[in-house]
């Protein structure tokens, strides 16, 4: 595994990035715990983090976390039932949520069951808010937040030129769908929450990421266009585990 100047890791492919994926949740779980007592993740959606959340549920060895102090969010959701295919919160429930101990009371979904996307996301701002318990108008911190890279350079559900990207007083937004599949209306956290995290892992493989990957590491990309280049944490920390595919069109190390 490669690593490079601006925290990103080389894994040879999906199951090393998976592995490594798991491996910095566990440990960043641990640290938290240790030094807050909790642990506050906030999952990506799409395909990507399938098989870390497997390994995540399987807690073996240095995947193990003390899932009783942990409390899940989500970056993103389609605005579709619990159980349908397209459903972040699916994807979540298959994978994780139904094999790791964790209870229900310590996992904020999003609730797609009301009458609109934008009362959802007023609805999960509202509980993220209470559950930080914090000032109106503060931005929650989360321990970590998971995103994925669309190939468009989306980012949870931060679509390039969308209105989303213009808010700025809300924890949660929604969104109409972007160029990208689902066809469905999202809800999204917000740029300044992605931002105002301890930690955003970014977690990319495929070789269709390889040039908006290269395009959002660059320095040079515009983020209305790839929103992806707008998470720079002000006191956090991003870091991003990619495979060789995703990583085939970035600069190689200076060292070659
Ligand atoms: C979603 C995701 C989205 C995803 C990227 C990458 O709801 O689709 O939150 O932001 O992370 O589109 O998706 P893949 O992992 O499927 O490539």
């Amino acid at each position: 595994m490669a690593t490079s100047n601006y925290g990103l890791k080389v894994c040879a492919g999906p199951e090393e990035l998976a592995a490594k994926s798991a491996l910095a949740i566990a440990r960043t779980a641990a640290e938290c715990i240790r030094h807050r007592g909790t642990f506050t993740l906030v999952l990506a959606g799409g395909s990507t983090p399938r098989r870390t959340y497997e390994l995540l549920a399987q807690g073996e060895g240095e995947h193990s976390i003390d899932w009783s102090r942990v409390f899940l969010f989500f970056g993103d959701e389609r605005f579709v039932p619990h159980d349908d295919p397209r459903s972040n919160y699916k994807l979540a429930h298959d994978t994780l949520l139904s094999v790791a101990p964790i209870v229900s009371e310590q996992v904020l979904a999003v609730d797609t069951s009301l009458s609109t996307p934008a009362a959802s996301a007023d609805d999960y701002s509202d509980r993220v808010a209470r559950f930080f318990a914090q000032p109106r108008g503060t931005l929650p911190a989360f321990d970590m937040i998971l995103l994925g890279l669309g190939d468009d350079g989306h980012t949870a559900s931060l679509f390039p030129q969308a209105d989303a990207l213009k808010v700025h007083d809300q924890i949660a937004t929604w969104s109409p769908p972007g160029v990208l599949p689902p066809p469905v209306d999202r809800i999204t956290l917000t740029m300044p929450v992605l931002n105002a995290a301890h930690q955003v892992l970014f977690l990319v493989a495929g070789a269709s990421k390889a040039g908006v990957l290269a395009e959002v590491l660059s320095g040079n990309a515009n983020v209305a266009e790839h929103p992806a280049a707008g998470v720079r944490p002000k006191a956090g920390r991003v870091s991003w585990l990619v495979d060789q595919a995703a990583a085939s069109q970035l600069p190689s190390e200076p060292n070659g």
